[in-house]
């Protein structure tokens, strides 16, 4: 049980909150995707009376990309971890994988590649408008991993982070701090994505 606990408390609340402040942070780098967002939340809420519910929420869709591209940028488990089942040789090399070894396969280095996601750096949702999203090459978006192990919390995690973003901006402007960073630096020696500098962000209520 303390196991488990430990791991809700890491898996689910940790990455989540990771999430929602790097999200918050380019939000306010960018004024544009932050207001267009906004736009999207009146609109929604007027259409379901004001009211934030469950189709509300899933009514979001652009809520959805500007989350899926801050997962993409900033994922919040940089790396998946899996050990080789059987021996498995590397498509097109002579490398082998023998069984039992153990893989880490890095989420952060296929979503920050530019053959996958071009000009990575920069924060872009329309990555994963409906239409281009189909374009994006299976396996390469990895922020909740894949296949029978993969994040068992993605649609909870998914639905309370769109309920905090949509209360957060429908009262709040978020404004970068003077002391804000242009280009987030990650610790290196963290198991989770963590900045090396402190991020403060402003907000405006509205
Ligand atoms: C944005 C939020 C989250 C992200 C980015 C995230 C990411 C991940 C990743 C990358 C894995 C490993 C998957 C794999 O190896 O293929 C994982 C596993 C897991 N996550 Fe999440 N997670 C999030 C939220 C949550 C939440 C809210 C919960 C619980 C309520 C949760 C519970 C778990 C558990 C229990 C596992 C282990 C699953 C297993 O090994 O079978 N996660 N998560």
């Amino acid at each position: 049980m303390l196991a488990q606990s430990f791991i809700f408390f890491g898996a689910g609340f940790e990455t989540s909150a990771t999430n929602l402040s790097f999200c918050l942070y380019e939000l306010a780098l960018q004024q544009d995707i932050q207001q267009k967002l906004r736009d999207e939340i009146f609109e929604v809420l007027n259409r379901h009376n004001g009211e934030m519910t469950y189709e509300a929420i899933m009514d979001m869709k652009y809520m959805d990309q500007v989350l899926d591209e801050s997962l993409r940028k900033h994922p919040p488990i940089p790396f998946i971890n899996r050990k080789c089942g059987k021996e498995y040789t590397i498509p097109g090399t002579d490398l082998i994988i023998e069984k039992g070894t153990s893989v880490m396969i890095s989420a952060y280095g296929l979503q920050m590649d530019p053959d996958y996601f071009p000009n990575p750096e920069k924060f872009d949702p329309e990555r994963f408008s409906k239409e281009n999203k189909q374009k994006i090459v299976p396996f390469t978006f990895l922020p909740f991993g894949d296949g029978p192990r993969v994040c068992i919390g993605q649609r909870f995690a998914i639905l309370q982070n769109k309920i905090g973003l949509c209360l957060v901006l429908k009262n709040f402007r978020i404004l970068p701090h003077e002391t804000t960073p242009k280009k987030i630096r990650i610790n290196p020696r963290a198991v989770t994505t963590v900045s090396i500098d402190k991020i403060l962000l402003r907000s405006e209520a509205l």
